[in-house]
């Protein structure tokens, strides 16, 4: 007998830097056959537009206009998403250090998540999407089908983030400060700060191999999934 069509489910993960968010979402995703948004990589292409543009990130008016008046699109690809800004590939260039401190200055005022979470809702709408940020949970997708919370020890996170990106010495010093200071940005800003959904798994990876985290999210879906029909 032909299995009836599942209805495509909204996954939503959340957690802060170096929690392993990326590579569960990009791996689950592809084991669905659904599309994996990164949702940090908008705030990241709009912060490298005000960097390029010379508007301070502390001006939420100009940097609202800014959005406004750009496009910012999301690919999502194997090796994760490619992210276009007015049609320019800037996918390496987002992940750099300045960016990812303008990200996490821009991303804390309530106009331009405003912006951002409808651009996000649009996206995901139909289901059949991971998205991961840090807000997905609690504002973008409050309904989701699946809402997880990866966390990690500090320490371990700061240790992943600086093997990936192959720092030692002053350098790793300063990502691992940075690091710090953007989480808690994250976590104490006003406006949608990063806290787990009041009905999200609560995962700490700091002692679990990839596989492990990703079984249980696995498992998590599948109830779901039954559940949905
Ligand atoms: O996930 P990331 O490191 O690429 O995110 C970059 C910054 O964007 C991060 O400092 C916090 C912010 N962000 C956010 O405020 N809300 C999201 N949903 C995703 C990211």
């Amino acid at each position: 007998m032909p299995e009836s069509p599942q209805r495509k489910l909204i996954i939503a993960i959340d957690g802060p830097a170096g929690a392993g968010k990326s590579t569960i979402a990009s791996r689950l995703a592809r084991k669905l056959g659904y599309i994996n948004l990164e949702s940090g990589a908008m705030y990241r292409a709009l912060a490298l537009k005000a960097i390029e543009w010379d508007v301070s990130f502390d001006d939420e008016a100009a940097l609202l206009r800014l959005a406004l008046n750009s496009r910012i699109q999301l690919e999502p690809s194997v090796g994760g998403n490619r992210v276009l800004l007015d049609g320019r590939d800037v996918t390496p260039r987002v992940r750099e250090q300045d960016v990812s401190e303008a990200a996490s200055r821009v991303s804390v005022h309530p106009k331009v998540r405003e912006w951002m979470v409808a651009r996000q809702q649009e996206m995901g709408d139909t289901g059949g999407i991971v998205m991961e940020g840090r807000d997905i949970g609690t504002v973008v997708f409050p309904h989701a089908d699946v809402k997880i919370f990866l966390d990690a020890d500090p320490v371990i996170r700061e240790q992943r983030r600086l093997q990936q990106q192959h720092l030692m010495g002053k350098a790793a010093e300063a990502t691992a400060a940075e690091l710090r200071e953007r989480d808690r940005r994250d976590r104490t800003r006003a406006a949608s700060p990063l806290v787990p959904a009041a009905d999200a798994l609560v995962l700490d990876s700091t002692g679990m191999s990839e596989d492990e985290v990703l079984q249980r999210v696995e498992e998590l879906v599948e109830r779901k999934r039954i559940a949905a029909g």
